[in-house]
């Protein structure tokens, strides 16, 4: 590990630190006419100074709001005025450590940063698996200039066990102190901190006063994997443990349905104050710092709190984690991000000022962080004790109210807060390198600047653990890890039924639906979101289809409110959505019914063409995850404010040269075209098309060209809408919705006729159909939707479920068609799901079950 670390200072130094990934002018395409000047009539106040900040003003001329430029402009007028933030903070951290030995280095040459000389000492004598390094560089050469702070290591990945003695050619005067400045080389102090292993001592769950560890499980929740949710607490509850569950402020689903825990249980709570914890945002550290507030204000009893989300999931027994905790009462667990600090400043930010509104980060400027302190971080998942936590919530030293200036203003604030107040307060002989967790991280996937539109940098994400992930789990089997994440059981579930089986659940034969899985698209009581339009005219048009299909067999039902849409996998195979809606049979029993049903796809192949055989993809969707590589929205509901999204995947590239994408809109106009380069390196790739909103509704074809031959065509749907915020369209917003935007298109004029482009004849006539759609209203237009969905969606079965039937398992007779109970019918999303349902307490043994 040590060497590792003493490479890679060398290998940064000698390439310049590399500010990484985040490029200022590539933003936002509207950066493009963005000039680093703010123009008056762009603001509605007067600027407190002139804004220098190039960053600063860019932030402005995109931030929409005039509360968010003001904010901005006032920040940056501070911090240009340099008294915003502290510059030199104290240090109270006391190492109870003892130099082992030293590292010497120096550079051989003003780019390069060597290391000539290697450790004096031998690291197999060090007895604890915990020591520090510290670095001195000098100044003066170009990547210099820096004071490295400390770095402690945990000494699992074994340190290089032989050492040299330094070479002659380095007159070796340096001093280990940081403070001082070496002479063209760099030291680096190792210290034995007299941390030992972290192997508990004692088998029984008890601290070393007697009681059973208590545990607060701080979950911070985002998005509609309820179910999930509910596995999770299952498997972590016990009656002696706390639930502190935040959610994010947007997500009133989760919020929602988990609210009713808190009556349940005692030992759960949501908290009360909500944020909109953007991704990276500064205010997931002050959500967590308020709720740590909170749950000690309710003055609960607890010897750890541990931060998880929807995707985490245990990989040992609880047991084993309580263990594990009480050998190791009152140290705190984080983990650091294992390289140099200078180069992790840089990828990180952390020198960058951000500042959070409209649920955005935006980057204003340079800043330097204070002098006199250690920075340090990595993951922001976290185990801490509670004299530490107390000692943050109390907040009452000056290291701590520098420190909260610097992190109310940093991106990610949770990967480096603690480590850095464990680092400089008198909790430093406390810190841990381990976040008790294995992440899944790959870069090349999880590294695509995916939340651009959140903040202003390219961060990363790990992947979602699959089945053939397993070995990275089973491997940490001799390891302190205890959680793992992510787990995302929409994209695979048998990894999450392996891992429970791994920590010892054994009654899964006895679970139904153990394979099956649910996932909220739709809830009636939802806050009315902008896709809703979309997904209420699709799912009106399906309950039409089956209610066709139901007349056939002699059952009329007037179908009522939809009150819920789930998508529906069955052994990690997407199976179709259900759409559980009121209705009233024909006998006037007013009833629920759920309709199961599944998008078609379309895709053409010519057989004729020699490649068509390395098309693996070729379709269209919306809401593709690069990092999953996956359309998200599973069921394709697109309409004329979706951005639909062309997915190809092609096995190999025998031959090189260009391939030809066009777009044909429902009319039969050229919309876009797109050019795809064959190489290795491009085989898996998505295109988004240049057309604007909105999409001209109907039946849209997308064509694959090698020269001029035709390889492939898809069709996608943009379904008309019904609906529009939530209201039946009216005369007016028809015209606007759904006349599309040709007008825009771009000029491709010299795109040579190409069968797939109709001739004339056929192009006038589906314009003419296209302008007779765009004033369809009322059941005209209803009956336009049924058209286009029938050709995109088949209905695969109905189930019921009768309040008055008290006989659950009783089918029900409408004309000559039976329904079946939805309780008692495998796919409803009303079936028994106990893996996914809250459990029962059992009294004797404090868990759910
Ligand atoms: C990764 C790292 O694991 C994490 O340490 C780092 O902070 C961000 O990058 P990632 O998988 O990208 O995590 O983020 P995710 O788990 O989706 O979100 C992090 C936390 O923020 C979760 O608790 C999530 O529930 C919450 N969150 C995220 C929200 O509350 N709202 C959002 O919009 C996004």
């Amino acid at each position: 590990h040590n060497s590792l670390h003493l490479n890679n200072l060398a290998e940064v130094s000698a390439r310049r630190i590399n500010p990484g990934i985040s490029d200022d002018e590539d933003l936002s395409p509207r950066n493009q006419q963005n000039k680093a000047v703010l123009r008056k009539e762009e603001l509605d106040f007067i600027p407190i100074c002139e804004v220098k900040s190039r960053e600063a003003i860019s932030a402005i001329h995109r931030a929409k709001s005039q509360f968010c430029k003001q904010l901005i402009v006032n920040k940056t007028c501070l911090i240009q005025d340099g008294n915003f933030y502290p510059q030199e903070l104290n240090n109270y951290c006391k190492l109870n450590a003892k130099i082992f030995g030293r590292h010497i280095g120096c550079y051989s040459d003003e780019k390069k940063l060597r290391l000539l000389s290697s450790f004096y000492g031998n690291y197999a004598n060090l007895n604890s698996p915990l020591y520090c390094l510290d670095i001195c560089v000098q100044a003066g050469f170009p990547y210099a200039g820096v004071q490295y702070g400390t770095e402690c290591f945990c000494g699992e990945e074994s340190p290089p066990e032989t050492s040299k003695i330094p070479d002659k050619s380095c007159d070796m005067k340096c001093p280990g102190d940081i403070s001082q400045v070496c002479g063209g080389y760099f030291t680096m102090n190792v210290y034995e901190t007299g941390l030992h292993k972290f192997i508990p001592q004692t088998p029984e769950i008890k601290t070393q006063d007697g009681k059973s560890i208590r545990i607060v499980f701080l979950l911070t929740l985002n998005g509609r994997a309820l179910r999930q949710v509910y596995r999770l607490i299952n498997t972590l509850y016990r009656k002696n443990h706390y639930f502190y569950i935040h959610i994010d402020k947007r997500q009133d689903y989760l919020h929602r349905k988990l609210s009713s825990l808190e009556k349940q249980f005692p030992n759960i709570r949501l908290a009360p104050v909500r944020f909109s914890t953007i991704w990276g945002g500064a205010s997931l550290l002050k959500m967590l710092l308020n709720c740590m507030k909170d749950f000690i204000d309710l003055g609960w009893e607890w010897d750890y709190v541990i931060n998880l989300s929807e995707s985490d999931f245990p990989i040992k027994s609880l047991e084993e984690l309580e263990n594990f905790l009480s050998a190791n009462k009152g140290l705190n667990f984080v983990k650091s991000h294992g390289r140099e600090v200078q180069r992790f400043i840089k990828k990180q930010g952390l020198d960058k000022t951000f500042l959070e509104c409209e649920t955005h980060m935006w980057r204003i400027g340079e800043r330097k962080l204070p002098r006199g302190i250690t920075i340090d971080g990595g993951s922001d998942w976290v185990a801490l004790s509670p004299d530490f936590v107390s000692y943050i919530i109390e907040g009452k030293q000056d290291l701590l109210k520098g420190l909260e200036i610097i992190f109310e203003h940093t991106l990610l604030p949770a990967e480096s807060f603690f480590h850095t107040v464990l680092r400089n307060s008198k909790f430093c002989n406390t810190y841990v390198d381990n976040n008790l967790h294995v992440t899944n991280w790959k870069r090349k996937l999880g590294c695509k600047c995916q939340y651009k539109h959140v903040v202003d940098w390219c961060g990363c994400s790990p992947n979602d653990f699959r089945t053939e992930d397993w070995a990275k789990i089973q491997n940490t089997l001799n390891r302190q890890l205890f959680f793992a994440r992510k787990f995302e059981p929409i994209i695979n579930q048998e990894i999450i039924t392996r891992v429970e089986q791994f920590i010892g659940v054994n009654d899964h034969y006895l679970i139904n639906n153990l394979e099956a899985y649910w996932q909220s698209i739709y809830d009636t009581n939802d806050l009315t979101a902008s896709t809703d339009d979309t997904v209420l005219s699709h799912a009106g048009s399906i309950i039409r289809q089956n209610s066709k299909i139901l007349a056939t067999e002699g059952c009329d039902i007037k179908s009522g409110e939809i009150l819920e849409i789930h998508l529906y996998k069955y052994a990690d195979v997407y199976k179709g959505n259900l759409i559980l809606h009121k209705a009233v049979l024909n006998n006037g029993l007013n009833v629920v019914i759920e309709t199961w049903y599944k998008p078609k796809h379309h895709l053409e192949l010519n057989f004729n063409s020699p490649i068509v055989d390395y098309i693996k993809t070729f379709r269209v969707g919306s809401d593709y995850d690069q990092k999953e590589m996956i359309f998200r929205n599973f069921g394709g509901i697109l309409g004329p404010f979706s951005d639909p999204v062309l997915l190809y995947q092609f096995s190999s590239h025998k031959q090189s040269g260009n391939l030809t994408v066009l777009w044909l809109d429902p009319a039969g106009m050229l919309a876009d075209v797109n050019i795809i380069s064959r190489d290795e390196n491009n085989l898996t790739n998505f295109i988004k098309p240049n057309i604007r909103h909105p999409l001209l509704p109907g039946v849209w074809k997308v064509g694959l060209f090698e020269q001029t031959t035709l390889v492939a065509v898809t069709k996608f749907l943009i379904t008309p809408l019904e609906y529009f915020s939530g209201k039946e369209v009216s005369h007016q917003e028809v015209g606007l919705i759904h006349s599309g935007s040709h007008n825009s298109y771009r000029n491709l004029t010299n795109i040579k006729p190409l069968k797939f482009v109709p001739a004339k004849e056929e192009s006038l006539l589906l314009e003419e159909v296209s302008n007779s759609n765009i004033k369809r209203i009322g059941n005209d237009l209803r009956e336009w939707i049924d058209i286009l969905n029938i050709e995109f969606y088949s209905i695969l079965g109905s189930c019921i479920n009768d309040s008055k039937n008290t006989h659950e398992s009783e089918k029900v007779l409408c004309g000559n068609y039976h329904f079946n109970p939805c309780a008692v019918t495998e796919w409803s999303s009303l079936s028994p799901d106990p893996k996914g349902t809250i459990g029962k307490l059992d009294i004797h043994t404090g868990r759910l079950k």
